[in-house]
């Protein structure tokens, strides 16, 4: 492994793929050789920053042999072509969240990546952090007991003015709105760690917004098939913007993350390893809460050197498109749920409805 370096091309040149950039930068074992962008302005800005090959279009950026894996940072809708035309040219995929619009298409996109035998990865990064595997550890262990309570609390801010960046941040076809675009992360991690789930509840309205047609706020009841209940609160028009809490409570323990912070780690059966759980997370890391931009390139960086050692052994990413196709069914049953004032029962019968 010592002289490896795979080559990573990253399509889209907006604002998350200088964190990507930097996470490459940054990694041992990779190298990253292009970018491609329709954009030619965006696109300059990225190649001439991190000294790499520009191309006008994925199919472009194809032709380039150096080029091993796609990340995929185009908007939402986007990702589902993307991802096929990399299986086409057997290049390895790492897409960002979500992975796709819809269920069939997280499906076609899986079985494309299967005939080519190429990889695909989900960029659903808040599961690599230390407390979040902390707390699915604590729960593999049974250490909670009975989990009563696994809920999501994302009192974020959002301006207008970030709506109106580009066009896609304000459609809900092309995969905005506060639950399918920023809740996301956190919607995955609850259905990482206390999934899967029976019945959601959801509301959704624009409390702040009312410049675009999109949910800023979504409020739901969760219940687990395990028998839990649980709560997602989120929203992007909260300002100053907190940072996002993570909360499961069981009959023997609650452990609790803010931003990258564990908070809470408690539990009846205290053992030695607690102590060193309670100091993960420094507090001082940005998660998102204000801004866009306002995070780092971190837990990215960890999703990109997984990706590299599970094409270099041969194994699955971390973050499968299994894992992360539940999170996704979750979200739709939601826009589901709210848009006819019921709870609505998973698995979802029409997903084409949510839109
Ligand atoms: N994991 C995270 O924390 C995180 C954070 C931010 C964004 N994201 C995700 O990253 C993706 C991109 O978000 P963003 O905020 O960078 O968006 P953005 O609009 O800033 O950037 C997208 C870029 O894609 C380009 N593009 C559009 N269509 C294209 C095409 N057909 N070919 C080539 N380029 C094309 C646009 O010109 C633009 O520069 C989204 O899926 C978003 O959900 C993830």
């Amino acid at each position: 492994m010592s002289d490896i370096r795979i080559g990573f091309g990253l399509l889209g040149a907006g604002l998350v793929a200088p964190f990507h950039a930097k996470a490459l930068r940054a990694s041992a074992h990779t190298r990253l050789v292009a970018a491609a962008d329709t954009d030619p302005a965006r696109l300059a800005k990225l190649t001439v920053e991190f000294g790499c090959a520009g191309y006008p279009s994925l199919e472009a950026m194809l032709e380039d042999p150096a080029v091993q894996v796609v990340n995929i940072l185009t908007p939402n809708h986007l990702h589902h072509d993307a991802v096929l035309a990399c299986a086409r040219a057997g290049r390895h995929a790492l897409v960002e969240k979500p992975p796709a619009m819809s269920l069939g298409e997280v499906d076609g996109m899986a079985a494309a990546c299967a005939a080519a035998g190429v990889k695909i990865g989900v960029v659903l990064q808040c599961r690599t952090r230390k407390p979040v595997q902390a707390m699915r550890q604590a729960i593999r262990e049974g250490r909670f007991g009975k989990i009563y309570h696994a809920d999501t609390y994302m009192k974020w801010f959002r301006s207008t003015e970030y709506y109106k960046m580009d066009a896609w941040r304000s459609s809900r076809r092309s995969g905005a709105g506060v639950t399918i675009q920023q809740a996301f992360h956190y919607i995955d991690l609850l259905q990482y760690l206390a999934g899967p789930v029976r019945r959601v509840e959801a509301r959704m309205n624009n409390l702040a917004h009312p410049a675009v047609e999109l949910e800023d706020t979504l409020l739901a009841f969760v219940d687990y098939q395990s028998g839990a209940q649980g709560v997602v609160q989120a929203s992007t028009a909260l300002w100053p913007g907190t940072d996002m809490r993570i909360e499961i409570n069981g009959e023997n323990g609650t452990a609790i993350m803010i931003g990258e912070r564990m908070e809470t780690w408690k539990f009846r059966d205290e053992r030695p390893e607690d102590a060193g759980i309670r100091q993960y997370g420094s507090g001082a890391v940005a998660t998102g809460a204000t801004g866009a931009a306002d995070f780092t390139f971190y837990d990215h960086q960890v999703v990109i050197e997984d990706m590299v050692d599970a094409i270099t052994t041969a194994r699955d990413p971390m973050i499968t498109l299994a894992s992360a196709r539940p999170t996704l069914e979750w979200a739709l049953a939601m826009y589901q749920s709210a848009k006819q004032h019921a709870p609505v029962d998973l698995p979802i019968p029409d997903e084409d409805a949510v839109w």
